[in-house]
């Protein structure tokens, strides 16, 4: 049995091609004879507006793992999108000490590499957050024209398509549909909006079923490359998908349109960050500060009840 509760903020195996990103740590896996798959850990980092925190949240990389895997799940055995998943057995990743292993359960999934295509695929059903703000201001969302007199977190009739650049320095920036096809080219893009729309119905449709709206969420999706290690037209889901941390999840039974809802994820996290800041005692820029034990606690509390929901 895993200890849950030890930490795993950041690990550093024995694998070559290291990569850090805020939350996941990312290792190429040699194997001979075919193109060598990612190993990609979920730690216990937390980030808030683009800053990871020095205080690990024990358990949420698990729980992040754990929701994303039954996702990949449902999308496939529904037959709409083949994902990058090879394996979630530490006993496949050749090279790992079986002293790690434990380390790696329950965090870790061996993947497919692949080309990832550089735009973020945000699908929104309801219309919040920066979408809020776009419409409030022009009545669009990344170009997309939406009815007049929406109120704030209502329903949309139709979920629109509004990728985002894959910033590989601070902020993602919304973007519209030509400028996403500009990038990515079109074909791949019309592929990709009519892909990220029908995930987002069956998420929305599943999610409403155990309790929870969903109400905004990011896929990315990646080329699975061929044995020599060039990309194919194979396109696969990719990364983390509709977790708590790539989506907005509300209670359903607490939603009301007209204001702004609690969110599933890091809601109380970051009202706890945003008085920091109110306070003039931090900028939003890096170092995080120390985040106190109950503040990791409620939050944690929060992924545990997500994960609780979704799989009931
Ligand atoms: N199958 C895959 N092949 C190649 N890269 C992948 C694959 N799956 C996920 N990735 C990449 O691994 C990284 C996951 O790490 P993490 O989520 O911590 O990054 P991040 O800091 O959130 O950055 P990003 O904003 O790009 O997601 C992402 O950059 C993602 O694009
Ligand atoms: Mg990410």
């Amino acid at each position: 049995m895993n200890n849950t509760l030890e930490a795993v903020y950041r690990t550093e195996l024995d694998l070559p091609d290291r990569r850090e990103g805020k939350v996941r740590d990312i290792y190429r896996v040699p194997m001979a004879g075919r193109t060598d798959p990612l190993l990609i850990i979920a730690s216990d980092r937390m980030s808030a507006f683009d800053v990871v925190m020095p205080t690990p949240f024990p358990g949420k990389g698990r729980l992040l793992t754990e929701i994303s895997l039954a996702w990949f799940k449902r999308l496939r055995e529904a037959n709409i999108v083949n994902d990058h998943l090879l394996s979630t057995d530490p006993a496949d990743v050749e090279g790992v000490d079986e002293r790690d292993h434990p380390l790696l359960a329950g965090r870790m999934m061996l993947c497919r590499a692949c080309q990832v295509v550089p735009i973020e695929c945000v699908v929104r059903g309801y219309i919040t957050g920066s979408g809020w703000s776009d419409y409030q201001k022009t009545g669009s969302v990344c170009g997309v024209r939406l009815p007049e007199g929406l109120k704030q977190s209502a329903r949309l009739e139709e979920p629109i398509f509004t990728p985002a650049t894959k910033a590989t320095e601070g902020h993602d920036e919304n973007i519209d549909f030509e400028r996403a096809c500009e990038i990515a080219g079109t074909d791949v893009m019309e592929r990709l909006r009519e892909l990220s729309l029908e995930i987002y119905n069956f998420g929305r449709d599943y999610a409403l079923e155990h309790g929870m709206i969903l109400a905004d969420t990011k896929f990315e999706f990646g080329f699975a490359l061929d044995d020599d290690g060039n990309p194919t037209d194979e396109l696969l889901l990719i990364d983390e998908v509709l977790t708590p941390d790539s989506s907005r999840y509300w209670p359903a039974e607490d939603y009301e349109e007209g204001r702004d809802q609690d969110n599933f994820n890091k809601q109380i996290f970051r009202n706890w960050l945003q008085a920091m800041c109110n306070r003039g005692e931090w900028d939003k820029t890096p170092p995080g500060p120390e985040v106190p034990r109950e503040v990791v606690d409620q939050t944690i509390e929060k992924y545990i009840e997500a994960a609780r929901r979704l799989a009931s």
